[in-house]
């Protein structure tokens, strides 16, 4: 079977070098105006203020590390803050909910610079998010970025602390929606209250499945038991209140994860083993068991979703603890970012003879064989691509590499017309010139957003590797130490 499918692939692959080439810069071309519309509205919103509470940055219980001023006009309230441009200077918010739950965020701020003034977000003192404050063209245009976060119920410290010396923009107040907050629902795989991240075939209102490798969903629920239904064997893993993930290997129909919970809500992540190769698991959700009684309530999205593509290394194989062990998985975690490994044991860059990521991200899965997947799920705001290990045993030649990797780029930038897209020189040095001048490419045709990660020396092949090639726990932790500052710096 999967010879034919290579055989269909085969003669497109040697005109995708060429062909597309021609027909997606001229796309890009004319929708680069598009897009960039597009990529300011879905940065930089008017919220809807309908059912949000103001907050003004000027009123205790706020805090601003700097002074409350009022010479830029266009402020609401009496003021705004200007705080020190300086990294820990803060502007600072004291939000009530009545329900815990997910809630939007209107951050209105203006930045007079064109430099953009990162800062993260935290929520009771843990950061949840990233947000950019892009330039707004003076500092009397004001407008308002919104996030997604998780509130507990009752009394909120939202902080936002910039992570450059240029500090943060003018912060004038922040807007709180807390209409997510207050729903209940079933646990059962089509309850809006259960967030998804990855890729998920949602055609069986009964089982969810699981596309490409570390894929998850994370719930709040109340009661003292929670539980999954499975469907046929699987290795699945949970982990409840952001604990550490545990295994439940090869676990079929309703399957207890914990009891004996005390106190109000809990969380309640889960995800699977990757189905590939010779493991034939069943990575579905038949839902959650709630204890008698119970529901779920809504849950919060960090605002930072980031989609490594990859082969092999990426999934994590062969280690037993992937997907959470991966650079993949640790990475974002650590930047509060949600995730996805849409990856594949053996994949290539090129469709020549093998997995071509190239043309195979545009699926749900790996066992799909037509570009099934919709885009509009969700918009990546980070892509990491890690790919070109594979492409040498399957004869692609460095032009072919080359030409290919940047129509991998021109795709990925349709598919998320504003996400930051890294593409990371291989570990073993594989067409690491190709991977750069792809992206350089793509930079002088007019996409500020994508760079190259030149990866030497991160990995000694000799010690941070099981075979020479796939790194061990231990390499992909040291892999995660130097590719986390290089995303933080987008996200
Ligand atoms: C200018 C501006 C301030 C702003 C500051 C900054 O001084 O008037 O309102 O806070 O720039 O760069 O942060
Ligand atoms: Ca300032």
């Amino acid at each position: 079977m999967s010879s034919t499918r290579f055989r269909a692939v085969r003669p497109l692959a040697r005109f995708r070098a060429v062909r597309p080439l021609a027909r997606f810069r001229a796309a890009i071309l004319s929708a680069s105006t598009v897009m960039a519309t597009i990529g300011l509205m879905a940065v930089v919103t008017t919220h809807a203020a309908a059912a949000a509470t103001r907050y003004e940055a000027e009123t205790a219980p706020a805090v601003c590390t700097g002074t409350i001023d009022s010479n830029h006009t266009g402020y609401s309230g009496s003021g705004f803050c200007n705080a020190s441009n300086a990294v820990g200077a803060a502007a600072q918010f004291t939000v009530t909910a009545s329900t815990a739950g997910s809630a939007t965020l209107g951050v209105r701020y203006a930045n007079g610079t064109t430099t953009a003034r990162p800062a993260d977000v935290l929520v009771n003192g843990t950061r949840v998010a990233g947000a950019t404050f892009d330039g707004t063209g003076a500092w009397t245009t004001w407008l308002t970025t919104t996030l997604t976060v998780a509130l507990v119920a009752g009394s909120n410290v939202i902080r936002f602390s910039p992570t450059t010396a240029n500090g943060l923009p003018n912060v004038d107040a922040l807007d709180v929606d807390l209409t997510g907050g207050s729903t209940a629902g079933t646990g059962r795989p089509t309850d809006p209250n259960i967030q998804y991240y990855g890729r998920w075939n949602t055609a069986d209102p009964a089982y969810y499945s699981m596309g490409w490798a570390g894929g998850y969903l994370e719930a709040r629920f109340t009661g003292s038991t929670i539980g999954v239904r499975q469907r046929n064997a699987i290795d699945l893993f949970y982990a409840v209140d952001g604990a550490a993930p545990q295994w439940r290997r090869t676990v079929s129909g309703d399957v207890t994860l914990a009891t004996g919970l005390t106190g109000g809500s809990h969380t309640i992540r889960i995800g699977y083993r990757e189905r590939a190769g010779s493991y034939a698991g069943d990575p579905v959700f038949g839902g959650l068991l709630l204890a008698a009684g119970a529901q779920t309530t809504a849950i919060g999205r960090p605002a930072n979703f980031v989609e490594f593509i990859g082969d092999s290394i990426t999934v994590g194989q062969p280690n037993a603890d992937r997907p959470f062990t991966t650079y993949a998985w640790q990475t974002a975690e650590a930047l509060g970012a949600a995730h996805s490994q849409v990856a594949q044991g053996g994949a290539c860059l090129v469709s020549q003879d093998c997995y071509g990521m190239m043309d195979w991200f545009r699926r749900s899965s790996a066992w799909v064989s037509y570009d099934d997947w919709n885009f509009a799920t969700y918009q990546a705001t980070a892509v990491v691509i890690n790919l070109g290990t594979n492409d040498v045993g399957h004869g692609v030649s460095t032009p072919v590499f080359q030409a290919n990797y940047i129509v991998l780029l021109e795709r990925l930038r349709q598919a998320y017309p504003n996400a930051e897209i890294l593409a990371m020189g291989v570990f073993r040095a594989r067409y690491v010139t190709e991977t750069r001048n792809a992206v350089a490419a793509r930079t002088a045709a007019g996409d500020a957003k994508v760079h190259f990660v030149d990866t030497t020396g991160w990995i000694d092949a000799a010690t941070d590797t099981s075979d020479n090639v796939h790194p061990t726990d231990a390499g992909h932790a040291k892999i995660t130490q130097r590719l986390r500052p290089i995303l933080d710096q987008y996200i």
